[in-house]
């Protein structure tokens, strides 16, 4: 399945469950002084769930670019060591903003995941916020209690985006890529190791953070999800990481053009190719919104993007300006 089709086949399936399709916002989040960038679905709805104000829609539906190159939430240094993580990706997402809970939101996750992506119920494990019985009774519906794992507020506790606001417990999906990738037989969701691959969180925001750390009860309590359209992707082509998608292998190709060298053939190489592809998307989007390289702010966290870029280029041999 290609990528463009899981992003329809996501807005769709929940078009028909009553969502409207919502364009997603811009990078640069347009009434958050608290943020660098648009760094989830569910920036542009802060307000929605903090305020009783009447709103056009009670359920919304996203795919919304992200960066998660500076601030709280940067993966900067991850990139070309996971193959998991980007600075620039995409989030599908469902939310409600005082309207449906926790069932639906875990009941509609199943029927997608099986029904329309057919992913077999047996890859499926999840975490939920180990204080979180209802998530747990939940999921039990449809999976077996040894494959729903607790987790502490470090991992199943969601936000806020920025310092302050909307936050709450979360419950993520995870597929399992197999034993012989995992660390030891024990190994489960929560293990760095890379055998279990989270692809889908579902928060259900239920606090206001404030300044000095206390959670207040929020107006509106909901459901915000996020699911990155690079590692769904990734799942559905059967795909090593990210980088050999329908979403990279283009921009891949490209750069070995440009350098002679070979992305399949040279492992030590491919952490450089795999930086150069994510930080140009990276650059271009931002560009794309006026965003130019500068000495601080986010033209600094460009600035560092482009750098970076250019210096994986040099490692695969390329002695030329080549990003433009
Ligand atoms: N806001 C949640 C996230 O970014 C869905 O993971």
């Amino acid at each position: 399945m290609k990528s463009y089709e899981i992003r329809h086949l996501y807005l769709d399936f929940f078009k028909e469950k009553g969502h409207s399709v919502v364009p997603g916002s811009g990078l640069i989040p347009f009434d958050d002084p608290t943020l660098l960038f648009t760094s989830a679905g569910m920036v542009q709805f802060k307000k929605f769930w903090a305020t009783d104000t009447p709103l056009s829609y009670p359920r919304a539906t996203t795919c919304q670019k992200c960066l998660r190159a500076g601030g709280k939430d940067s993966d900067i240094d991850k990139i070309g060591i996971t193959g998991r993580h980007h600075t620039f990706f995409e989030m599908l997402g469902n939310f409600s903003f005082g309207d449906y809970f926790k069932k639906e939101a875990i009941e509609w996750a199943w029927e997608f995941v099986l029904e329309h992506l057919k992913i077999p119920a047996g890859y499926i494990w999840v975490s939920y916020y180990e204080k979180d019985d209802e998530t747990k009774e939940i999921w039990k519906k449809f999976l077996p209690v040894e494959r729903i794992v607790p987790l502490s507020d470090k991992d199943n506790f969601w936000g806020p985006a920025g310092e302050t606001g909307v936050c709450g417990p979360c419950t993520e999906l995870y597929i399992d890529t197999g034993i012989k990738k995992g660390c030891s037989s024990g190994c489960r969701p929560g293990c760095e190791c890379g055998r279990f691959l989270e692809f889908w969180n579902l928060v259900f925001p239920q606090y206001d953070k404030q300044t000095d750390g206390t959670l207040l009860p929020l107006k509106r309590r909901g459901v915000d999800t996020g699911m990155g359209l690079e590692r769904i992707t990734r799942i559905m082509q059967n795909a090593p990481s990210n980088y050999e998608t329908d979403l990279f292998l283009p921009i891949i190709k490209k750069i070995e053009d440009i350098s002679g060298c070979s992305y399949d053939k040279d492992e030590k190489k491919k952490p450089s190719f795999r930086i150069t592809a994510d930080h140009i998307r990276a650059a271009v989007f931002l560009i794309d919104e006026n965003v130019l390289p500068s000495n601080e702010g986010r033209g600094y966290v460009l600035r560092r993007i482009i750098r970076r870029a250019e210096m994986a280029g040099a490692d695969l041999d390329i002695k030329e300006p080549f990003l433009h």
